[in-house]
């Protein structure tokens, strides 16, 4: 599958981005800044902040654009920051494609390193009054990163909560995969459109089009952190199923037959060998469970694309290409290899 007005709008806002993060990632200590900047300078995708750029210009035009880029800078921080404290408590040696953050500077740097980048997500919002955005709606900005901030806690609380138990089912992993990772998505949806100085109606339309993706984004992850290619991801397989993560392939398997769970079981309690991984994996596709996930991993994406079409239905796109990029998006988050 293409994504051509995607790929082209990344090819524009990655070097924009990156430059505007490096600026704001000096200082001294040193050491403490290099670990900051360790995993950014190891690459990733930057889709939050091509969400918020992206819905600035489909809102707004290119002027809301370059407003919007310290509030694109502000969220990819911040999602490095929930990264670097998320692989601490994973216990993840590789991301990007090279050792995480406290596999190289130990785990009180990485954890103050997180917590700087958390300072820096806010110090790159307030930047955005330079580019001439009112207080009115450096406010509501600055609102909508706290609101994710706060459920990014909560939804990483229970994503740790669920490891030790047996009693979730898929409303709670939803739940859980909203607040960890669709309510960022959903800010950076917000942002974007609170830097084109849209009506409050439309900025929840937005924040709504980014949960769904969001909510895709997450399913599809969790697919790939068990049938995904490492050289690919960056990001090691099976982590998931070795610390007893409540995905929705292992809900559904758990729940579809009896001998599947005790196989779960058995791995989750850490005494099982290297082959019990790749036989739940087995397991998982034998009993339509994958391709359930990924069912509802493309439902979500769908009904984000229909909320662009209905807000483009209102007459609110501006820009075709940024609508076409937001679009291709939806479509990538339920899709992606990596
Ligand atoms: C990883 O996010 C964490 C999740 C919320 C799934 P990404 O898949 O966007 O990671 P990068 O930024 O591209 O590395
Ligand atoms: C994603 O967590 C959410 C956050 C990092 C806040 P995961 O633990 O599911 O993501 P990966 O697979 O490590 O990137
Ligand atoms: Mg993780
Ligand atoms: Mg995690």
């Amino acid at each position: 599958m293409a994504y051509e007005s995607m790929d082209e709008l990344v090819d524009r806002y990655v070097p924009l981005v990156n430059s505007e993060i490096y600026n704001i990632l000096r200082g001294a200590p040193e050491e403490l800044y290099r670990a900051s900047a360790h995993l950014i300078k190891a690459g990733g995708k930057r889709l939050r902040p091509l969400v918020v750029l992206a819905t600035a210009r489909a809102l707004g035009s290119l002027e809301a654009e370059s407003r919007a880029l310290p509030l694109a800078s502000a969220v990819e921080i911040f999602h490095n920051f929930t990264l670097v404290h998320d692989d601490i408590m994973d216990n993840d040696d590789f991301r990007r494609g090279v050792p995480t953050v406290h596999k190289v500077y130990g785990v009180p740097l990485a954890i103050t390193a997180g917590d700087l980048m958390f300072s820096l997500s806010y110090v790159a919002i307030l930047k955005s009054r330079e580019t001439g955005l009112e207080d009115e709606y450096v406010v509501k900005a600055v609102r909508a990163l706290t609101e994710a901030s706060q459920k990014v806690a909560e939804g990483q609380g229970y994503d740790l909560l669920f490891e030790r138990s047996w009693d979730v089912d898929a409303e709670d992993y939803l739940k859980m995969i909203y607040l960890k990772t669709g309510a960022l998505i959903e800010a950076s949806a917000k942002l974007g459109a609170i830097a084109a100085r849209a009506k409050d109606e439309v900025i929840e339309a937005m924040g709504e089009y980014g949960r769904l993706v969001g909510l895709a984004f997450q399913i599809r992850d969790d697919i790939l952190g068990t049938f995904g290619d490492p050289s690919k991801t960056g990001k090691p397989i099976y982590s998931d199923l070795r610390r007893g993560k409540k995905t929705i392939l292992v809900i559904k398997v758990a729940r579809s037959s009896e001998s599947a769970k005790k196989l779960l079981m058995e791995i989750f309690s850490g005494k099982a060998s290297e082959d019990k991984l790749s036989e739940a994996a087995e397991l998982m596709k034998s009993l339509g469970v994958l391709e359930y996930a990924q069912k509802l991993a493309e439902s979500y994406s769908q009904l984000a694309v229909e909320k662009l079409e209905l807000l483009r239905g209102a007459g609110l796109v501006v820009d075709e290409k940024a609508y076409r990029a937001l679009k291709d998006l939806a479509l990538f988050s339920a899709q992606r290899e990596k």
